[in-house]
């Protein structure tokens, strides 16, 4: 059975699709969404040998002509050097303005793809096939696309929607376990800002959720594919709500991510996933949220709790505070060195922008890593 969530953009409205075996699918879901009938597929080294023709099959039954462009996988991937090899390959595809982009593959591919075709020939149309646990609940839908630059990650950037996001969660059965776990920190997240139902419901199942997905039972993978349903819907709503981060309610979204930013530099990129960092990057905003946002400190201990049921890494291990103190001042949503939280007021409810006195940031580091310079 697949599930349908709208998001609601106006004019910019779409669907994403969510089920079991729904790759075979993608060809008729494009016909409806898309004008043209000329597509680029692109994926990464790891996805394109598993899907890659699959998806390419499902788009020529439904009359599209498809080409495909495979990127390396990793996050050093969303480059610029990348970009223009695939401007490259879109012109030789002859897209034209009628054409469309397919992201196959996780939010590498889908922030690159998506930026790719945000830009080329001043938008075309992108349907974004997320494969990994983030990219479905996360990164696929919303619009943001980017890539990196030496300086820092997602430093440029556009917002533009997809005309349509298709999730197989079959795909899921051959993610690593690892990007799996990396990828239930943002359903946390959205649990944690906004929804604590789905919080329980994580709580409840986190047993089930942190085993291999070979070993889970049947009830174990219905009860993913609703949390990952829920977690879609959440982001749909807040980006239905904020489509370009202007009133503050999509910035709820960076939960986690202002001392999370910091470890993933601080560490070097590739040491942690972006997941992990974002869970070490809770629990530090759960401290914080308990010192000066009145969450309840049994609540932090509950959000700690949970991501460490998960498999998830809550402390910065080896890393030094005067470091990732000095990294949280260059994060691109810092204002002028001071950084800012989104901090949470109870689990199920956050608040963005929290400007925070330095000791506190400190005294909240070192509750979580008492062992550390
Ligand atoms: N645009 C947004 O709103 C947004 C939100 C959150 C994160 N992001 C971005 O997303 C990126 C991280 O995305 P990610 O965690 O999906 O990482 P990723 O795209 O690097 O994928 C993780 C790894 O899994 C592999 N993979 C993907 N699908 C697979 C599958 N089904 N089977 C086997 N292997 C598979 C990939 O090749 C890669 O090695 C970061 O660049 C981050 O900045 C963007």
């Amino acid at each position: 059975m697949s599930k349908l969530i709208p998001v609601r953009l106006g004019p910019r409205s779409y669907a994403i699709h969510l089920g079991a075996g729904l790759l075979e699918a993608l060809g008729p879901l494009a016909r409806e969404s898309v004008r043209g009938r000329n597509g680029l597929v692109v994926s990464d080294g790891h996805v394109q040998p598993l899907y890659g023709a699959r998806a390419a099959d499902s788009l020529r039954s439904a009359g599209f002509t498809v080409s495909a462009a495979v990127v390396p996988p990793g996050e050093a991937s969303k480059s610029s050097a990348q970009l223009l090899a695939l401007y490259d390959a879109t012109l030789r595809a002859g897209l034209d303005r009628s054409g469309c982009i397919v992201a196959l593959g996780g939010g590498v591919v889908g922030d690159l793809a998506g930026f790719l075709a945000a830009t080329y020939l001043r938008g075309v149309a992108l349907v974004q096939v997320p494969t990994t646990l983030l990219a479905m609940v996360d990164s696929s839908v919303g619009g943001k696309t980017g890539i990196n630059l030496p300086a820092g990650k997602n430093l440029v950037g556009a917002f533009h929607q997809p005309a349509l996001v298709v999730a197989d969660i079959n795909t899921l059965r051959t993610l690593p376990d690892r990007e799996v776990r990396a990828g239930l920190a943002a359903v946390v997240k959205v649990g944690a800002i906004r929804d604590a139902v789905l919080f329980q419901t994580l709580e409840s199942a986190a047993g089930g959720l942190a085993r291999p997905w070979k070993t889970r039972t049947a009830a174990e993978r219905d009860r993913m594919e609703e949390i990952i349903a829920r977690g879609c819907e959440i982001k749909a709503e807040i980006v239905a709500g904020d489509e370009r981060e202007e009133s503050g309610l999509r910035a709820l979204l960076n939960f986690g991510h202002t001392f999370g930013h910091a470890v993933e530099q601080v560490a070097g990129y590739g040491t942690y996933l972006h997941g992990e960092a974002v869970a070490i990057g809770m629990a530090f905003a759960a401290r914080l949220s308990a010192r000066l946002a009145g969450l309840p400190p049994a609540e932090a201990d509950r959000l700690i709790g949970l991501l460490r049921g998960l498999g998830l890494p809550v402390a910065a291990q080896g890393l030094a505070w005067p470091e990732l103190r000095a990294a949280m001042g260059v994060d691109k949503k810092a204002q002028a060195h001071a950084p800012r939280f989104v901090l949470l007021g109870r689990l199920g409810a956050a608040v963005a922008g929290c400007a925070v006195p330095e000791a506190d940031l400190e005294a909240a580091f070192r509750s979580v890593n008492p062992k550390s310079e």
